[in-house]
């Protein structure tokens, strides 16, 4: 009796011998020869197989690698609607407390872009825009303690009206770099608007002038935050958690 494997092996080797172009009667020689040959080796591969199965060590024998995935997640925290909401309002707190003044906006980039833009759309009156860079975070969620300057402003703070406008006070240590740099430059009067504060990770003496929301000791994202240079995008600011799950490749 001819196996299904073989039979399957038969119209496949009788499709080469076609396709071979070998004559009629030559095709079903050639087709049998083929498919005999073909069970033969399936069998000695299964027999070598089981016989390298039993005689190598555990140890060497082939094993699945398990790669470490991780799985982040991100759980919302303040919606975007409460955002623009507590925005406008201290829009209106700046404006009450310089009613006249021309406002001098500077924004640290990259994470108080999205809040710097809305911010100074909710302010009425006469406004101008700077930005300064800097860098205290790499690609993990916990500061190096350093601070470096990587962009400087365009233009002169002197004698100007600057609110500082910051994502996040966490530790403080950008802050407080930050306002020592500006002091030397004389700026008339200098503020600081930042849309989170984290007081329970404070090691700096600062504070803001104007905060938007006092939140737990929580890595978060969105709204111009980031998580290695991801999730700036999401319109709600919402808190990271990152895990780890074994998986099989
Ligand atoms: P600080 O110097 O520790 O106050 O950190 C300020 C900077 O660290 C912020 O401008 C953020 O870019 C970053 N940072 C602090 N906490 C978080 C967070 O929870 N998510 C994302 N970035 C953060
Ligand atoms: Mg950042």
């Amino acid at each position: 009796m001819v196996s299904v494997r073989v039979w399957v092996d038969y119209v496949k080797a009788a499709a080469f011998a076609a396709r071979s172009d070998l004559g009629v009667s030559r095709i079903n020689q050639s087709a049998v020869h083929h498919a005999r040959h073909l069970a033969c080796r399936k069998r000695l591969c299964a027999l070598e197989f089981r016989f390298i199965r039993r005689t190598m060590p555990k140890s060497k024998r082939y094993q699945p690698k398990t790669k470490r995935k991780t799985v982040e997640s991100v759980r919302t925290l303040i919606p975007r609607a409460q955002i623009q909401r507590r925005i406008a309002e201290m829009a209106e707190e700046i404006r009450r407390d310089f009613p006249t003044e021309p406002l001098h906006l500077v924004g640290v980039l990259k994470g108080s872009v999205f809040f710097l833009t809305d911010l100074a759309r909710q302010i009425s009156g006469d406004i101008s825009l700077d930005f300064i860079a800097v860098s205290s975070y790499g690609n993990r969620t916990e500061t190096s303690g350093e601070v470096k300057l990587t962009r400087d402003l365009d233009s002169s703070i002197e004698g100007k009206t600057v609110i500082v406008v910051e994502d996040i006070l966490d530790t403080g240590m950008t802050l407080q770099y930050l306002l020592r740099v500006f002091e030397q430059r004389k700026p008339r009067r200098i503020r600081v608007a930042v849309l989170l504060d984290k007081p329970e990770r404070r090691i700096a003496k600062v504070r803001g002038d104007y905060v938007g929301f006092t939140i737990p000791n929580e890595f978060v994202v969105g709204y111009g935050l980031d998580y290695a240079e991801r999730y700036r995008n999401l319109a709600d600011v919402g808190v990271l958690t990152l895990g780890a799950k074994e998986e099989k490749s």
